[in-house]
């Protein structure tokens, strides 16, 4: 039930595909708590996905970017700010892909070229935004950034494939820009830790049904859905958080925290009868 959690705050939001997307789910949200937005996706996806339902539906501008490309980025922050007279309040970066997983490529057998690419589309786009917003000082203090990463950053989970790094690395850039950006204007960076949760990207993993299930059985409160990842973001953007920042936030009903639960053994010890 929405609250106005973000009267008269303006945002960009990165990555709707789709009604699937966290980011989408991320914008229907945004727009119920009382925000202004602009929504954001590679020119690709903008051909491809739905994103122009979802901008009637929050009466809200498309505006194509690719994150690896800094002009793009630049463009996309003077035209949000016209759009929204005067600087904005929040940014979502809600992209990720990989050619290796998308091209089934084992981690160790990885294509280095695609490797990359995974780690410039996935993690160093934070950099990118983050660099981006603040050459043109495009948020506010008490602004609030967030990122999605996965607990692969951590923990092994072989299907996942460079994501893992690329998830390292963008839990780490969260850390550093949080650092700068906290200081010169008190913007904050968090990252969220999201359950897996059936969407584009997520299915593209090896073995993703299979996972969602384990994952439901070792989360003392079941997995995380792309809703609740969402009012997650909403309170990040909130200023309920205001001195939250440089964090990875976990969001996965308790799996990291669960070394094995009874359900699992459970299921061994039938195997094994
Ligand atoms: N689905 C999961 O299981 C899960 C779990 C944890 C974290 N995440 C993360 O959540 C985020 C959103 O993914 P999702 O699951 O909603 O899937 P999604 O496929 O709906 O979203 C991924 C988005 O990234 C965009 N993108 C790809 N390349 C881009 C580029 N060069 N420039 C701009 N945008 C680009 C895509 O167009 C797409 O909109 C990703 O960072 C993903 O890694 C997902």
């Amino acid at each position: 039930m929405p609250h106005q959690l973000l009267k008269g705050k303006k945002g960009i939001i990165f990555g709707a595909l789709d009604e699937r997307s966290i980011a989408w789910k991320t914008a229907l949200a945004a727009v119920a708590e009382g925000a202004e937005i602009t929504l954001s996706n590679a020119p690709i996806a903008l051909r491809m996905g739905k994103i122009n339902e979802l901008a009637k539906q929050c009466n809200a501008e498309v505006i194509a970017a690719d994150a690896t490309v800094d002009a793009d980025l630049d463009a996309l922050m003077a035209k949000a700010m016209e759009i929204h007279g005067g600087k904005i309040d929040f940014i979502l970066h809600s992209i990720g892909m990989s050619p290796n997983v998308r091209k089934n490529i084992s981690y160790t057998a990885s294509n280095h070229e695609n490797f990359l690419k995974t780690l410039d589309i996935s993690a160093l786009s934070l950099h990118r935004v983050l660099q981006s917003a603040m050459k043109a000082d495009a948020l506010n203090e008490w602004g609030s950034v967030v990122a999605l990463s996965y607990i692969a950053a951590q923990r092994t989970f072989p299907g996942y494939n460079d994501m893992a790094d690329a998830k390292a690395v963008l839990e780490s850039i969260a850390r550093s820009f949080g650092y700068h950006y906290g200081f010169a204007k008190k913007v904050r960076v968090n990252t969220i830790s999201q359950s897996p949760t059936i969407t584009t990207a997520g299915s593209g993993v090896a073995g993703f049904d299979a996972f969602f299930d384990y994952a439901e059985k070792m989360s003392p409160l079941g997995n995380a859905s792309a809703e609740e990842c969402a009012n997650f973001c909403i309170m990040l953007f909130s200023d309920y958080t205001r001195r939250v920042t440089m964090q990875n936030l976990f969001h996965d009903g308790g799996f990291s925290f669960t070394g094995v639960s009874s359900q699992i053994i459970e299921q061994m010890m039938t195997k094994e009868q």
